[in-house]
């Protein structure tokens, strides 16, 4: 026996998943795993076709919510239209800059260079500091050149993020400025609908070619993508009303595929950590409410120990007391006072437990209210809490650390 073997069980991955990274947030599914954007798909590939013909592509504004499939799809399809190009024998090139990781015009612009020395295989030394954002468009030019590109895109994903415009505008100019001769187009995502009316207002209308709007999955087509990342799973693993639950819920709240693919996920974890055979319908509830509890606590994160102390009185007296929803200063602060104590912290006034009350309904945590008694503020106010009781003391608890 090998030494090595006496570790194996600490190792143990259970047999719920056979391959997890299907489920995994960050991993990036080829075209053929893209299920029910048809009319996205073919809109794109639209804007695209020149491009694969060597003309010049279409630029396109997407917008919609988070998880709806944009920085998806378009990937997906500009990848499609490389291969494409080629068989055409045209060389059509992109790249990816995603505007969260690179919010400026610099950043940006050096981030575009390297996707498409990437792309292009292209062995050269991109400065990281030092040279300017023309500078960095420059080096783009001149790798378009260089290697004959008949076509490129830039796909300046979560657009909103950028600080500035000029980098959008000096790819609607490039050619016409005679700094490039390949066809430039771009592909522009944001999450906010509310960015198009400033794009409309910064930005030249030969830009405005296309407009596209991702709306939320409904349950049909959430249930879709799921089912086609079964195979992240053993066979005979999932429940078979899991995937509908975890669909059903999803289109309720978000419409979010992300978020979808990580509750089928989390329930999975549960279910491995449970050393169970099978994922089932609790499974789910149990990873849908321990996703409200972390971000609950994320929520939380920043605030004092008193805070969590006051919170923690009202969500007590609320589990406690189902009858009444509505809790006046004095009581919250009788329960606030020995939860203090017990910590061994110095408990804070009642007046300043009351503004402290006040301040939370701003976070839309909780709700006060006058009684419509009196003029003398604190014991005639009442707050409710506006969150499920069970999931803000455990989320008060896993913030604590126990
Ligand atoms: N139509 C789809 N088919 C398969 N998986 C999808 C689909 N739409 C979204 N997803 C999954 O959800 C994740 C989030 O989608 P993404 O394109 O990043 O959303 P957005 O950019 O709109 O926020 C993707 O990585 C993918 O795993
Ligand atoms: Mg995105």
């Amino acid at each position: 026996m090998t030494e090595s073997g006496d570790f194996d069980d600490i190792f143990k991955t259970g047999s719920i998943f056979a391959n997890r990274e299907l489920v995994r947030i960050g991993h990036v599914p080829k075209l053929d795993r893209v299920v029910g954007r048809d009319q996205e798909v073919n809109a794109i590939g639209q804007a695209l076709g020149p491009a694969t013909m060597g003309g010049p592509p279409e630029t396109t504004i997407v917008y919609g919510k988070t998880g709806t499939g944009k920085s998806l799809v378009t990937r997906c399809v500009t990848r499609e239209g490389h291969r494409e190009a080629r068989t055409n024998e045209v060389v059509f090139q992109y790249a990816y800059v995603d505007c969260s990781d690179y919010q400026t015009e610099a950043k940006a612009s050096r981030e575009m260079a390297r996707g498409l020395a990437n792309n292009l295989d292209a062995n050269i030394d991109i400065p990281r500091i030092g040279i300017a954002a023309a500078d960095y468009r420059d080096i783009t030019w001149d790798l378009l050149e260089n290697y004959s590109v008949d076509a490129f895109v830039v796909i300046l994903d979560e657009i909103d993020k950028l600080d500035d415009d000029e980098l959008l505008r000096s790819l609607s100019r490039a050619r016409e400025s005679g700094k490039a001769s390949t066809h430039i187009g771009a592909i522009c995502i944001s999450n906010k609908i509310e960015f198009r009316e400033r794009l409309n207002e910064r930005i030249d209308s030969s830009l405005q070619d296309n407009e596209l709007v991702f709306d939320p999955y409904d349950a049909g087509q959430l249930r879709e993508i799921l089912l086609n990342r079964t195979d992240a799973f053993e066979p005979d693993v999932l429940d078979e009303d899991v995937i509908p639950k975890i669909a059903a819920l999803s289109a309720k709240e978000h419409g979010d595929a992300r978020k979808a693919i990580d509750t089928l996920y989390e329930a999975g974890r549960l279910a491995e950590k449970q050393d169970t055979e099978t994922v089932t319908i609790e499974h789910v509830n149990d990873a849908v409410q321990q996703a409200e509890i972390n971000r609950f606590e994320k929520l939380i994160e920043g605030t004092t120990p008193h805070v969590k102390h006051i919170l923690h009185a009202l969500a007590l007296l609320t589990a406690d007391n189902p009858a009444e929803e509505v809790f006046r200063t004095h009581r919250i602060y009788t329960l606030y006072v020995k939860l203090a104590e017990r910590e061994g912290a110095d408990p804070l006034s009642e007046d300043r437990v009351y503004r402290l009350l006040k301040e939370q309904s701003f976070l839309g945590v909780t709700e006060s209210n006058h009684t419509g008694g009196g003029q003398s503020e604190g014991s005639y106010l009442e707050h409710r809490l506006l969150r499920d009781p069970e999931i803000v003391t455990r989320a008060l608890r896993q913030s604590n650390g126990d």
